[in-house]
């Protein structure tokens, strides 16, 4: 990148920052509190905060830069044809949300010409700003973090998750679950795509996978993950895109071992 835009990505990224951590109050202080809830589906809820929380973000960005491109999970979706393009999950743990189940998180990613360029998560619940800019390392709270060096998958701590069609799918997680399980130390369901990779870029976790996700889930995560030294690509090793549903992430040791459990068939 060259100077001057390594200095719109950092003004970027902090207002990402500003966006998430405002966004963040908010959900913060509706945590359990009497919600609206409507479905999307079965059992795929929308409360009011994901709308609330999703209103104050594209403000900020249409108020700074009415130009970029964005792409929401609640629909506000605008195409500029832009050179960049913000994708955002203005509440990604909803479940939990709902319940007061205190994991959930908002995540911003900034893509230029098709990359990803910065990316902000922020867990209002532990006050934890997580945020990268490509090529510039990953923060939590200011401080650089890094993956775990852990290699052996016996002593691996993993995550997953499992998409809201789990009850009519084929395609449900379940039979890989069970056999990852018989493989690692111990597998965790936080609830929060942004936050499992998050974690595993900080060391917390070893490992993540997961088969049906979308762009909002995995933008900014995944940038912190890389810039932690972590490893992201498809479960058979390919090439990741945001707009790829399934997700293998990991600290970079276990990669291979993790590729061999999942994508045998
Ligand atoms: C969901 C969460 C969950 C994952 C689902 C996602 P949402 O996002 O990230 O952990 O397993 O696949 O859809 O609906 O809470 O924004
Ligand atoms: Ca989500
Ligand atoms: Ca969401």
């Amino acid at each position: 990148m060259t100077r001057i835009e390594r200095m719109e990505a950092a003004r970027i990224a902090s207002l990402a920052e500003e966006l998430a951590r405002g966004a963040g109050g908010i959900l913060r202080k509706g945590f359990n509190q009497r919600l609206a809830v409507t479905y999307k589906g079965r059992i795929n809820p929308v409360t009011d905060l994901d709308l609330k929380s999703e209103r104050f973000i594209l403000n900020g960005i249409h108020r700074k830069y009415p130009g970029h491109d964005i792409l929401s999970e609640e629909g506000g979706g605008l195409r500029a044809r832009s050179d960049f393009r913000w994708v955002i999950d203005p509440l990604d743990g909803t479940v939990n949300y709902a319940h007061g189940f205190p994991v959930y998180c908002v995540s911003i990613g900034i893509e230029y010409r098709g990359e990803l360029l910065a990316g902000v998560v922020y867990d209002p619940e532990r006050d934890e700003l997580f945020r990268a800019v490509r090529g510039e390392g990953a923060l939590l709270n200011r401080r650089a973090i890094r993956v775990s060096g852990e290699r052996r998958l016996e002593r691996a701590l993993l995550a997953t998750g499992f998409a809201y069609d789990i009850g009519t799918s084929k395609k449900n997680n379940l039979g890989l679950f069970a056999r990852m399980a018989k493989k690692a130390q111990g597998i965790r369901r936080p609830g929060s795509a942004a936050i499992d990779v998050c974690w595993l870029a900080a060391g917390r976790l070893d490992g993540f996978w997961e088969l049906k996700l979308h762009p909002w889930d995995t933008a900014a995560a995944v940038l912190i993950l890389r810039e932690a030294n972590g490893r992201a690509t498809r479960i058979n090793g390919a090439e990741y895109s945001i707009f790829a549903p399934d997700l293998l992430a990991s600290n970079g040791l276990l990669h291979r071992a993790m590729t061999a459990v999942l994508a045998r068939k």
